[in-house]
């Protein structure tokens, strides 16, 4: 288990967050792509989607040194034109945007950063010719039934892919325990895996047999636990749990 002891959007100069990611994104997606020829690296013209968070340091005006992009490039795992970020409050887009076009005026950054719900922007790039997702990051903290339906949309996108030359990794994540003043809330992993049965969404991406197996061809690999928060007096935090999904084969015709 690894303990983050910074708030969410905080994340500068935090070696644990760090290790965070890298456990749970690009560690994953190297061990499940160590055939390819592309050695730790998205294949080109393949794309990053995710959720990038608050990226400006506050204190310094400058790109948060550990936000979840400049973690990526810095890793080699993305160039910067291969990333699809989304964010659904205003605030925090506009912010991003204008640090980021300061910061890197050589990065197309109205390419990599867009305003809304990520399913929109999964959705609206499905239609175009070089929709190629590659790796997917739902790094949110929502509890199972909102993490899950955002999951089934977002696999029911991906199943319309053909994963057959290069695979489509998707890490999820969900939160595990909530523990505040007064609430103490627990899902254990078997109360996730009811609620990815019970989400129609979920049903209809992943359709699962009575064993509870895809088979639209989604495999879970991994499972990290992470401590995501703890307030100084370590009474209050949260515990999130990963989940990495890929699948290999030809888009689902009629998924
Ligand atoms: C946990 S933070 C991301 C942290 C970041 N990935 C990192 O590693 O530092 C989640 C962000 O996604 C945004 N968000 C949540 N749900 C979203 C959705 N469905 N579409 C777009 N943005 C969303 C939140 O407003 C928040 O800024």
């Amino acid at each position: 288990m690894l303990n983050v002891r910074e708030s969410l959007g905080n994340a500068k100069d935090d070696p644990v967050k760090y290790d965070a990611r890298q456990k749970t994104v690009i560690e994953p997606y190297r061990l499940l792509t160590t055939r390819s020829k592309f050695r730790g690296s998205l294949p080109p013209e393949h794309y990053y989607y995710g959720l990038p968070g608050r990226m400006l340091d506050k204190p310094s005006g400058g790109v948060q040194k550990e936000c979840e992009l400049m973690v990526l490039i810095e890793s080699g795992l993305i160039s910067p034109e291969q990333y699809r970020g989304a964010e659904i409050y205003p605030e925090i887009y506009e912010a991003n945007v204008e640090v980021l076009k300061r910061m890197h005026p050589e990065y197309p950054v109205d390419q990599m950063l867009h305003f809304g719900d990520i399913i929109d922007v999964l959705a609206s790039d499905a239609g175009k010719s070089n929709f190629r997702p590659a790796l997917v990051n739902l790094d949110t903290q929502f509890e199972p039934p909102r993490a899950a339906r955002l999951l089934g949309r977002t696999l029911n996108i991906l199943n319309r892919v053909d994963a057959v030359e290069h695979p489509i990794v998707v890490v999820w994540n969900t939160i595990l325990r909530n523990k505040r003043k007064a609430v103490d809330k627990r899902h254990e992993w078997k109360a996730v895996k009811e609620v990815f049965g019970a989400d129609c969404m979920m049903q209809r991406s992943l359709l699962l047999d009575g064993k509870g197996r895809s088979t639209t061809g989604w495999k879970q690999v991994r499972k990290e636990v992470v401590e995501y928060w703890r307030d100084e007096e370590g009474t209050r935090f949260t515990l999130m749990g990963t989940i990495v999904f890929v699948r290999r084969g030809e888009a689902i015709k009629d998924a």
